[in-house]
């Protein structure tokens, strides 16, 4: 029944919330982003943010993600669009990324970094940055200091490392990273992500409806955007631009 979930997220435009306009206001705050960027998205989804990107820079994007058909899905759009000659998609484990030391300007990762937590791929992607090259993410956060309870029995469960920006800072203080800028994902990005997905959930439901498992795995989809509508102001994606130090 995983394949259900999955095909619930390939039909969608994104795997999970973000927006171009946030994208692009992250890219803008790398500093000094060289002619030639090479550039590496983890976590790529089908790869709506990869295209933005690609789109925006000078250079090569590498996108991966375990999931082979979101790579394919990556792959077909990047080439109907006359961009696959700067951005190319594979199959990779974020656990074991098969790249060189020092080969990236850029590490880029929007809604997937949790699935590892930040503070580990802190440590375990910088080898393959350049000196003073930059990590971008978006990471999950509590955006309240005392979560209502549903939200944080939830997340505790979802999200691991689920903490609070000021808790990430903190972490980010005793990394090799320094911290370039900050900014949390506008709601819109959620409630529009969630729209989409409830559309195709309502579709998938009525197929489904005398199907107990997968109603179960629609049922949990819907609880995750119910929570949403209801605490929204409790929790939200912080968008960490962070500069690998050079060590001396
Ligand atoms: C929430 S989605 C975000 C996708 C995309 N960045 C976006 O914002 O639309 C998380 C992605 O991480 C991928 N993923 C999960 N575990 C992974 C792993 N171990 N290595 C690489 N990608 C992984 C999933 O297949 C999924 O596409």
């Amino acid at each position: 029944m995983d394949a259900l979930f999955y095909d619930i997220f390939y039909e969608m435009e994104r795997q999970g919330p973000g927006d171009k306009t946030s994208t692009l206001k992250a890219l803008g705050m790398i500093p000094d982003l060289p002619g030639n960027t090479t550039l590496l998205d983890v976590g790529c989804g089908t790869g709506i943010q990869s295209i933005h990107l690609a789109e925006a820079i000078e250079g090569e994007i590498f996108a991966v993600d375990n999931y082979q058909p979101f790579i394919e899905k990556l792959n077909k759009r990047a080439e109907k669009l006359g961009l696959s000659g700067k951005l190319s998609g594979r199959q990779a484990d974020m656990f074991n990324l098969p790249f060189q030391e020092m080969e990236f300007d850029v590490i880029w990762s929007e809604g997937a970094v949790y699935i590892m937590g930040l503070e580990k791929a802190m440590q375990e992607w910088a080898k393959f940055l350049k000196d003073e090259g930059c990590l971008v993410v978006s990471d999950f956060n509590f955006l309240a200091e005392n979560p209502p309870e549903e939200v944080y029995n939830y997340f505790a469960q979802e999200v691991p490392d689920a903490g609070t920006v000021e808790k990430t800072i903190e972490f980010i203080r005793k990394s090799d990273f320094r911290l370039i800028n900050r900014f949390t994902l506008p709601t819109k990005a959620w409630e529009d992500f969630y729209e989409e997905q409830e559309k195709i959930l309502i579709r998938y439901r009525n197929y489904y409806q005398n199907n107990k498992e997968a109603i179960e795995i629609i049922d949990a989809m819907q609880y995750e955007i119910d929570l949403y509508r209801e605490y929204s102001k409790s929790y939200g994606y912080t968008f960490y631009i962070l500069q690998k130090k050079v060590v001396k």
